[in-house]
């Protein structure tokens, strides 16, 4: 869906609900009205709050089957893509609606802020005998008022959308389609040799960058402790210090991807590991119409590699930190396979690095926020 992108001012918007959806949801909203004042025997007022609800207040018109007067009122509550909390009447009513029962139309509920203010004042200043709330569009994490929302389209995540009457200063509003705002996941790589301290900052990283952490040993330890074919394949390598084929790793990861649509991005930790695994990452990226982020580089020399991964297999009993044999293989491997990739990160202008040789877990853990800091 790369090409029906839209770019309104700085921001970029991608499809999110057809029009035909749309107009399924009016259906429903307009066979319950319908439900509700067929027959009645006053002029019910339906009250479009201009400009976001003109699509959708004349495609319910369209569908109402009882006698009704229409007339507008404009308010605003939304400065950019922020709710403000304070609720401008910008133009008051077209009509007097004193004594009338009035449903109210609005594109979309967010806070709330809007409908509620104008129920209150349809109520207690402009006389109104009833006042019923129908909205388009509902976000249902965002409304926390305790006034019932009579008549729902349809419920969205909280999302900044635009089209079908809504707009993102003022544009968009023409659209036919809704579009939702294309915020791009990041993906940073957090790259250094064995031992490191990859796994002991990445949660932090995680956590204040909303990322989901991703290890690809972890993904891999999980596969082994579960017994599965794939698990089984890749203990006899990872025992050895070896690294497990490509194609394995590419497919745990891309799985990764796809089963974390609430994160604001990925932390990738152990991946890529050599220069084929970085083509393919940037390939796998591209096919997502996206691309690595940054690279978080974790220095340490070689000696303190080799004691901080004694220190480990103590702790944690893990057999690929145990013999001297398997350590000098995996610090082998990291030159060999994995250092490449700092240069070519480096002429991607990705690679960014700090070292962490000396000074405690905290230290070291601020000096690696500090680097994220200065890159997100
Ligand atoms: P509320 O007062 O927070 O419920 O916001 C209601 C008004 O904010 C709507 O009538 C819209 O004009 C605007 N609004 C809320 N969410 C969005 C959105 O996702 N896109 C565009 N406008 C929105
Ligand atoms: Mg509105």
């Amino acid at each position: 869906m790369k090409e029906e992108k839209i770019q309104l001012f700085d921001k970029t918007f991608k499809p999110y609900i057809r029009h035909e959806r749309i107009i399924e949801a009016i259906d429903g909203v307009a066979k319950r009205v319908n439900a509700d004042f067929r027959g009645c025997t006053d002029i019910p007022v339906i009250l479009c709050v201009l400009n976001g609800s003109i699509p959708f207040t004349g495609e319910l018109l369209q569908r109402l089957d009882f006698n009704c007067q229409v007339i507008s009122i404009k308010m605003s509550s939304y400065q950019g893509t922020q709710s403000t909390g304070t609720v401008l009447n910008v133009m008051g009513l077209t009509s007097s609606v004193r004594g009338r029962r009035v449903i109210i139309c609005e594109d979309i509920v967010d806070t709330g802020n809007t409908i509620v203010a104008l129920k209150e004042m349809l109520l207690d200043k402009e006389g109104a005998a009833d006042v019923r709330i129908c909205t388009m569009l509902l976000k249902p994490e965002v409304y926390d008022k305790p006034v019932k929302l009579d008549y729902v389209g349809m419920e969205i995540p909280n999302d900044f959308i635009v089209g079908f009457g809504l707009d993102y200063n003022e544009l968009g509003r023409n659209n036919k389609d809704i579009y939702v705002i294309d915020k791009p996941m990041k993906y940073y790589i957090l790259f250094g040799p064995p031992g490191a301290g990859k796994g002991t900052h990445a949660g932090a990283i995680a956590q204040k960058y909303n990322l989901k952490h991703i290890s690809t040993g972890e993904l891999l330890r999980a596969e082994i402790a579960a017994g599965t074919e794939l698990g089984k394949q890749a203990k006899t390598l990872i025992d050895a210090g070896s690294l497990v084929p490509d194609s394995v790793v590419e497919g745990m990861i891309e799985t990764a991807f796809d089963s974390y649509p609430d994160v604001d991005g990925f932390l990738l930790d152990g991946f890529p590991r050599n220069l084929s695994q970085a083509r393919d990452l940037d390939k796998l990226l591209e096919k997502r119409d996206e691309s690595v982020t940054a690279v978080v580089g974790l220095m340490i020399d070689d000696n303190t590699i080799r004691e901080r991964i004694k220190g480990r297999a103590l702790i944690e009993g893990r057999a690929d930190d145990a013999s001297d044999a398997t350590i000098t293989h995996r610090i082998e491997t990291y030159h060999a396979q994995t250092e490449p990739l700092i240069d070519y990160y480096k002429a991607a202008g990705k690679y960014h690095d700090v070292h962490v040789d000396c000074g405690t877990i905290e230290e070291n853990r601020a000096r690696v926020l500090a680097l994220v800091d200065s890159i997100a």
